[in-house]
C-alpha cells in the first residue's frame, strides 16, 4: 500500500507534465501553447533554427493561424476566472502585441482569423453577440440574439458558423453572415439535421453534417448554392468508417485535412493521406509543404507535438516529454469497454487499470462535463492522477456523450440526470461485476459534479463516496445567476422542460444522502456559480451528512493553472484514502 504522501507527490508529477498543443504556422515559426510554466503560453518554434520565442502569457483561446499573415489572435482571462475574457493580436515574428480594446472583456466562445479580419462570437449577460476586429484594435458588434451560436470561420467578408438557430434543441443549423449588407443567412441541407463547424475559402464552405444518416464532411458553394463531395488526391480513408470528423480544413489553396474519430481515437488524413501518427487523440494539426505538425496523446501519454515528413512517413517528437517512469509504471491497461444499460442502450466506458490496485479493488466512476463532450483515449490529469494513486478508472460515455452518433448525443436533451445518470449507475454495477471494483466512488466536475450530487442522492446505495468537483445541486438557481449563453444552454439541455428541473436537483434530495461527500468549488466560477452549492452545503450540515467542502479562491470554471487542477485533486486524493482505500 503506498503512502499519502507518496500519492500526493505523484499526483503533482502527473499534473506538473507540461502539454503541448499546435496552435498553426506562419512565417518560419510553428506557433504553439504549452503549460511548461505551470499556466497555458503561447510560443513560437522557429522550425529552421529551433530558436523559442514566448509571445503570450496565460491565454484561454488561440484563433486560427493563416499563413499569410503573421499575426495570432488569442484571448486572455482578465477577471480571475470569471470568464471576461478580452482578445489580443501578436506578431509571430517580433513579439508585438496589440489589445483589442473595443472588445469589453466578456465571454469569448469563439475566435477566427482570415489574416485581415478577426471574428469573435461572445456572449454578455444580455445577448449572444457576433463582432468583428482589425488589426488596429477597433472593433464593432455586427450581430446579437438570445440563439446560441458559434462562429467558426471568416473569409473576406463572410463570417460562418453554427447555433441553435431554428429554435429546436436538437439541431445545429450553419449561419453565414454577410460583412458587405449585414445580412444573416440560416442554411442546412436538411431540417433536423446537426452541422458542425463550417470552413470558408473562396466561395466554397466545409463542414460536417448528420444531413444524411451518420456524421459527413461535404462542401456547399454558396455562389451555385449546390452541395459536392469533397475530393482527395489519395484514398487511405476510404478503409475506415468515422462516426465523427473532428477537426478540418482547407490547406494550400483548396486542398482538405481532416482528423475521423471512431471509438474516441482519431485517424488523420492529409489530401486523404493517412498521417502515420501513434494510437490516441489527435487534438489539432497544420499542414506545412511536405510536414504535418500535429498535438496528439492518449489516457497514458501526455500531450506533445509530432512532425510527420509526408514524403518519407518519418515521425519525430518535437515538442514534448513522456510520463516519469514512477508514472507511468503505474498506469495500466487503458482500452474501452462496452455494457448495456437498464434499457438496453449500449454504452462504451473508457477503462484505465491502476497498475498499483488489485482486482477487485478501489475504483472510480469518472463523469465527464459537457455533457455534449466524451472521454477519448487522450490525456486527462484526473483520471492518471486516480489511476497513479492506486484506484482503477472506469469513465462512462452516458447517453448525450459525442462520439456515438448524433442520436446517441440527443438522448440526454430533456432528460438531463434521467437515462444518463441510470448509464452511471450501470457503470458501477459494470464494474464490480467484472471483478474489477471493490468499493465505487463517483467524481465528476461541472456536468460531471452535477451528476456526482444527484447520483448519490437518487441511488444513494450504489455508491461507497462522492466528489463533485464544479458541479450543479439547483438548476433554478444556476439559471437565474448564468449570463445569455448558459441561461439558453439550460433551455436547450431540457428541451424547453423546466418542470424538470426540481427533479433534477441535488438541493430538494439531500435527506437521501448516505456517503461521505467531498466538495470543491471554484469561487469565482460563472458557468456552474458557486452560491447554490453553498446553499446544499449548508443544508447538508444541518442534516447531520458526512461532508467536506473546498472553495478555491481567485480560481474559475476553466482552470488554467496547473497549480489549481492539482488543489482540486489533493483534497479528493486525501478524501478517496480515507473512504475507499481500505
Ligand atoms: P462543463 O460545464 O461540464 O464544464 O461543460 C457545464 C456548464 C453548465 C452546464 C453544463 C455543463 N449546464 O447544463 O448548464
Amino acid at each position: 500500500m503506498m503512502r499519502l504522501a507518496e500519492k500526493i507527490k505523484l499526483v503533482e508529477e502527473v499534473v506538473s507534465v507540461p502539454h503541448y498543443n499546435v496552435a498553426g504556422y506562419t512565417h518560419g515559426k510553428l506557433v504553439y501553447t504549452t503549460t511548461e510554466e505551470g499556466v497555458a503560453c503561447l510560443w513560437s518554434l522557429d522550425t529552421s533554427s529551433g530558436l523559442k520565442t514566448r509571445l503570450a502569457d496565460d491565454v484561454y483561446m488561440v484563433g486560427n493561424i493563416v499563413p499569410d499573415s503573421p499575426l495570432a489572435v488569442y484571448t486572455k482571462d482578465v477577471s480571475r476566472g470569471r470568464e471576461q475574457q478580452r482578445a489580443y493580436l501578436v506578431d509571430v515574428r517580433n513579439g508585438k502585441r496589440r489589445e483589442i480594446g473595443e472588445v469589453e472583456p466578456r465571454r469569448i466562445t469563439e475566435v477566427c482569423f482570415d489574416g485581415k479580419t478577426v471574428a469573435l462570437s461572445t456572449a454578455s449577460e444580455e445577448a449572444v453577440e457576433l463582432w468583428i476586429a482589425k488589426p488596429d484594435g477597433s472593433a464593432e458588434k455586427v450581430y446579437q440574439t438570445r440563439d446560441l451560436l458559434f462562429a467558426s470561420s471568416i473569409y473576406h467578408g463572410r463570417i460562418a458558423g453554427v447555433g441553435v438557430l431554428r429554435g429546436d434543441p436538437r439541431t445545429y443549423e450553419i449561419f453565414i453572415y454577410d460583412l458587405s449588407d449585414g445580412e444573416f443567412t440560416v442554411y442546412t441541407p436538411k431540417e433536423g439535421a446537426s452541422n458542425r463547424s463550417p470552413k470558408l475559402f473562396q466561395e466554397k464552405m466545409l463542414f460536417a453534417t448528420t444531413a444524411f444518416g451518420g456524421e459527413r464532411l461535404l462542401i456547399y458553394d454558396l455562389k451555385e448554392k449546390r452541395l459536392e463531395e469533397p475530393e482527395y488526391a489519395y484514398k487511405d480513408y476510404e478503409r475506415f468508417d468515422f462516426t465523427e470528423y473532428v477537426l478540418f480544413d482547407w490547406f494550400e489553396g483548396g486542398r482538405i485535412w481532416f482528423v475521423g474519430k471512431r471509438e474516441g481515437r482519431t485517424r488523420a488524413f492529409v489530401d486523404g493521406m493517412l498521417i502515420p501518427l501513434p494510437e490516441g487523440f489527435i487534438h489539432m494539426l497544420t499542414v506545412v509543404g511536405d510536414k504535418v505538425y500535429a498535438s496528439h496523446s492518449s489516457l497514458t501519454e501526455p500531450r506533445k507535438i509530432y512532425e510527420v515528413d509526408l514524403t518519407t512517413g518519418k515521425v519525430e517528437t518535437v515538442l514534448g516529454v513522456g510520463l516519469p517512469s514512477r508514472v507511468k509504471t503505474r498506469l495500466d491497461r487503458a482500452y474501452p469497454a462496452k455494457y448495456r444499460s437498464f434499457d438496453g442502450v449500449e454504452i462504451t466506458a473508457y477503462v484505465v487499470e491502476s497498475a498499483d490496485a488489485s482486482k477487485p479493488g478501489p475504483c472510480i466512476v469518472y463523469v465527464h462535463g459537457g455533457p455534449w463532450a466524451e472521454v477519448a483515449d487522450r490525456w486527462n490529469p484526473f483520471i492518471a492522477s486516480l489511476a497513479v494513486c492506486g484506484y482503477h478508472v472506469v469513465a462512462p460515455n452516458f447517453r448525450g456523450s459525442t462520439g456515438y452518433g448524433e442520436e446517441f448525443r440527443r438522448m440526454d436533451i430533456g432528460d438531463p440526470g434521467g437515462g444518463d445518470l441510470m448509464d452511471v449507475v450501470y457503470a458501477a454495477e459494470w464494474a464490480r461485476g467484472k471483478g474489477l471494483a471493490s468499493k465505487v466512488a463517483i467524481l465528476g466536475y461541472s456536468y460531471g459534479g452535477f451528476m456526482t450530487f444527484l447520483a448519490t442522492v437518487k441511488r444513494p446505495d450504489v455508491w461507497d463516496a462522492g466528489v463533485a468537483g464544479a458541479g450543479i445541486t439547483d438548476w433554478e438557481e444556476m439559471y437565474e445567476l448564468g449570463d445569455a449563453f448558459f441561461r439558453r444552454f439550460v433551455e436547450i439541455l431540457f428541451g424547453e422542460r423546466r418542470e424538470l428541473w426540481k427533479d433534477r436537483s441535488a438541493a430538494y434530495f439531500a435527506e437521501n444522502l448516505k456517503v461521505p461527500l467531498c466538495i470543491m468549488h471554484p469561487q469565482n466560477d460563472t458557468r456552474t456559480p458557486l452560491k447554490p452549492v453553498l446553499r446544499y452545503a449548508a443544508k447538508l450540515l444541518e442534516l447531520g451528512k458526512t461532508f467536506e467542502l473546498h472553495v478555491l479562491p481567485e480560481v474559475g470554471h476553466a482552470m488554467t493553472r496547473m497549480d489549481d487542477v492539482f488543489k482540486v485533486l489533493f483534497p479528493a486524493v486525501l478524501f478517496l484514502e480515507k473512504y475507499i482505500s481500505k
